[in-house]
């Protein structure tokens, strides 16, 4: 990055991070329900490198593309623009209400972090950015409000009603742990080895839905609902996360049918999270794998952010060898599947399902053995 940098600029960057994209583990559409969530951070992650300039201009290439983008400091109010710059923008908005300032700048990129697929490409290149920005232009937060600031990108700046997960996976994350987040807190509460002998294999089911984020959104506002009609069967309840499995069944008769099943969904995400660290600190990986399956059934049936397409893959996981448990992971209605297999069958699996998936659908999947990364950090400038 740092080569890169001087190759195209001639002199050296004043701030170097990187930030790495995230999986959903378990715990689906929950982080916004205040509720809990395993996550890790992969390997997989996106570099920004800046250097301050006497100018309003900010100019920032893309190594990848050879893409470069601008933007004057005083026209930050514009509708985002329909490229990569909209996230530092944005995050650059977020970093001015908390107090930072800027001058122009100019800038490189670079990630491997799949784009579109479900694995936080947008909150990687937030995060990566604000902590370049912050470091080049003196300006510190800590590391959960980074991740509210890049959450502010997506609700004020991109309209999407996103949650906290993406932004605090991407900071948190552990290498080799699955970290266990609670969103009413907005902390990590454990930290959870993955077994020796087993790894996540991502397949990308390639399909991406054009509504998500209207369809997102209508998921959250669904979510709200069910529990302000909770509320008032449940004095005190704020979010789903108040409710368990028993209360809501209790109370199925005041919600609609639709409220009722993403209700279901929601509540027993959070209690099948609960249950998952008694299950991996005593190995029981089967048991875990059957969580990840029930979960995608519950992501099928009851909250329907599933596509005929993560289906697919789901279903042939279960008759190739090696595979304990997958589901979607993310926000869905297309994107990534998530696959926990052994070690020594990985990369077979891989293969396998890569050829059953495109001989049912015609499409080649994205595929890959998916390592588990450290949180985003400050990289030597
Ligand atoms: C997307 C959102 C997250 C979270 C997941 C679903 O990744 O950005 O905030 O809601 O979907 O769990």
């Amino acid at each position: 990055m740092k080569e890169k940098f001087i190759q195209r600029f001639g002199f050296a960057p004043a701030a170097i991070a990187q930030a790495p994209g995230r999986l959903e583990v378990l715990g689906n559409h929950t982080d916004y329900n205040e509720g809990f969530v395993l996550s890790c951070a992969v390997g997989q992650n996106t570099r920004f490198a800046l250097t301050p300039q006497e100018t309003s201009r900010c100019q920032i290439v893309d190594f990848r593309s050879g893409e470069e983008m601008s933007f004057d400091l005083a026209a930050m109010d514009a509708p985002p623009p329909k490229n990569g710059s909209a996230y530092i923008i944005g995050m650059m908005n977020e970093m001015r209400k908390r107090g930072a300032e800027f001058t122009g700048f100019v800038a490189g990129l670079e990630s491997d972090v799949p784009l579109s697929a479900g694995m936080s490409s947008s909150a990687a290149l937030e995060t990566a950015a604000g902590l370049a920005l912050g470091k080049a232009f003196g300006f510190e937060l800590d590391k959960a409000e980074w991740a509210r600031a890049g959450q502010g990108v997506e609700n004020n700046f991109l309209g999407l009603k996103t949650g906290l997960l993406d932004q605090f996976s991407s900071l948190f994350g552990k290498a080799d742990n699955i970290i266990m987040s609670d969103f009413r807190s907005v902390e990590v509460i454990d930290t959870l080895p993955l077994q020796k002998g087993y790894v996540f294999v991502v397949v990308n089911s390639m399909i991406k839905h054009h509504l998500v984020d209207s369809d997102y959104n209508v998921r959250r506002e669904n979510c709200e609902s069910a529990a302000a009609k909770l509320a008032a069967v449940y004095p005190g309840i704020q979010t789903l996360r108040d409710i368990t499995p028993e209360m809501l069944e209790n109370a199925a008769d005041h919600l609609s049918a639709m409220e009722l099943a993403r209700a279901r969904h929601v509540v027993n995400e959070c209690f099948r999270v609960q249950q998952a660290p008694a299950i991996l600190r005593a190995g029981r990986m089967d048991d875990f794998g059957k969580l990840l399956y029930a979960s995608h059934e519950s992501s099928r049936v009851n909250f329907e952010n599933s596509t005929p397409e993560l289906d697919c893959l789901v279903e042939l996981s279960t008759s190739i060898p090696g595979c304990i448990g997958a589901r979607l992971s993310g926000g869905g209605f297309g994107g990534i599947t998530i696959h926990l297999v052994e070690s020594t069958e990985a990369e077979r699996y891989s293969q396998r399902i890569s050829a059953a998936y495109h001989s049912r659908t015609g499409i080649t999947p994205q595929c890959f053995i998916c390592s588990i990364g450290d949180g985003a950090s400050l990289v030597e400038s």
